[in-house]
């Protein structure tokens, strides 16, 4: 039986069948809603989305009542215990595991496209002094369309793959020059003998010794960090990406729309935020009465609370368990006592278990950031590391979706019309 929604129009009292597939109704058949043959079809009007299904897609799967996010059909969990970044990024990217051939082409495509062309470098260095990461990497992604501008040529497959593989490749080395040139640090050149992340710690680290190598357990974390934001479905990013590749630019071009959203404090920046407020708190002591300014509506608990999450972010449960291997390289940060009791305080209260407010992936992030010595500005930039493969899986997708249109949203005109125009000479006089 075909599941249907009937609509009755009480302007004109006519009922309308609209059917519904897969838990949804297309906007374009309540546009056939008219009062007249002349008259505009309904629309629906919904900022920020909060209930529109922009695609189809098979990459990621989030339960927010129960705490489920799966890469395709796998539970992060599972992936950030037993897989790797780049295992995880071809997955996404190819929709199933590798096979140990497959695995072992794709690590090494990606370790041998980290070199940038040099002038990538010379303007790099151009940027202000105190340059944003964050406003550096977006650049510079945007600028690798202009030296691969065969990019362009999106129906390709092969062509697709191939810049698929170069911007997993070069993002850490992006990444990690930005940090650098804010701190006045010669650039680091990729070491291809090393992991990808332990790649990118060297490139960040590494000072004059001839080889820098990380310890293990802290490549691992940040490697697990990766995994978890290696996806997160129609987020504000990605339907950037999605949007803006919907016009068939290049994916370079696409992904620096991705960062750019990312880059807004409302998406990439809670984590920060997280480490000033449990500044600010200072002691233990003081969580009653933070906690009280926060139930009086003076201000948020930063950290806690999801759009999509109404119970624990599994990321956060995940990060938790990997701040303690981090800060047995790096030494305990004092704030973690905090956080661990604000979070112990804030389960128990009945203002936030009335709300399903939990702890989210922000909420332990930056504090390993911090452990690593990464200023705060930092933060987004792995974040962003992180969010590429996603951001190029949900790409790829869309570029093979036959429904898929350039994106196009409809407003609703609230504005004058029909006005005169009166030139500048007589509205002056
Ligand atoms: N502290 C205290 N109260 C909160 C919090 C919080 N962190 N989050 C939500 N609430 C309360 C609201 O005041 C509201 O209460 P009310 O019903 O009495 O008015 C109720 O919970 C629902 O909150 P909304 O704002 O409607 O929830 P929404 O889904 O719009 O917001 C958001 C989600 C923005 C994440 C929110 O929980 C928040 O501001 N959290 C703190 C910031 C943060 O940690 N952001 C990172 C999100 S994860 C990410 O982007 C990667």
């Amino acid at each position: 039986m075909t599941e249907s929604l009937t609509v009755r129009d009480n302007r004109t009292g006519q009922e309308y069948d609209v059917p519904i597939a897969d838990g949804a109704i297309k906007a374009a058949d309540l546009g056939k809603i008219k009062t007249g043959d002349d008259a505009p079809g309904l629309a629906v009007y919904d900022p920020g989305f909060v209930n529109t299904a922009s695609c189809r897609s098979s990459v990621t799967y989030i339960d927010g009542d129960k705490g489920i996010l799966e890469y395709r059909g796998y539970p992060i969990e599972q992936l950030a215990e037993g897989s790797t970044f780049l295992e995880v990024a071809y997955l996404l990217i190819h929709g199933s595991l590798p096979s140990k051939v497959e695995y072992e082409q794709w690590v090494h495509d990606i370790t041998y496209h980290t070199f940038v062309h040099e002038n990538v470098k010379g303007f790099m260095e151009g940027f202000r002094y105190d340059a944003h990461p964050m406003g550096m990497l977006m650049a510079s992604v945007g600028a690798l369309s202009t030296f691969y501008p065969e990019a362009g040529m999106i129906q390709d497959a092969d062509n697709r793959q191939m810049q698929i593989i170069r911007m997993i490749a070069k993002m850490p080395t992006l990444g990690a020059w930005s940090f650098r040139h804010a701190q006045g640090k010669p650039f680091v050149y990729p070491d291809n003998d090393l992991s990808y992340t332990a790649n990118f710690l060297s490139m960040l680290f590494k000072m004059s010794e001839s080889k820098y190598e990380a310890d293990e357990r802290l490549v691992r974390a940040l490697d697990t960090l990766f995994i978890l934001h290696a996806d997160h479905e129609q987020n504000c990013s990605t339907n950037a990406v999605r949007s803006v590749g919907s016009s068939q630019v290049d994916p370079y071009s696409a992904v620096a729309a991705g960062i750019g959203a990312l880059y807004g404090p409302l998406h990439g920046g809670a984590n920060e935020a997280v480490l000033r407020m449990l500044r600010r708190i200072g002691s233990k002591e003081n969580i009653p009465d933070f906690i009280k300014g926060v139930k009086d509506g003076n201000e948020r608990l930063m950290g806690f609370g999801h759009r999509v999450y109404k119970n624990y972010d599994p990321r956060a449960k995940i990060i938790k368990k990997a701040c303690d291997d981090v800060f047995e390289v790096t030494g305990v940060n004092p704030l973690l006592e905090i956080a661990l009791e604000l979070e112990k305080i804030a389960l128990e209260d009945e203002y936030f278990v009335k709300r399903k407010l939990y702890p989210n992936v922000d909420f332990y992030s930056g504090l390993i950031y911090e452990a690593f010595q990464f200023p705060p500005e930092m933060f987004t930039v792995l974040f962003a590391i992180g969010r590429t493969p996603g951001w190029l899986a949900q790409w790829l997708e869309l570029t093979q979706d036959k429904e898929q249109r350039i994106a196009r949203p409809k407003q609703l005109y609230m504005g004058d019309r029909g006005l005169d125009f009166t030139p500048r000479e007589q509205r002056w006089a």
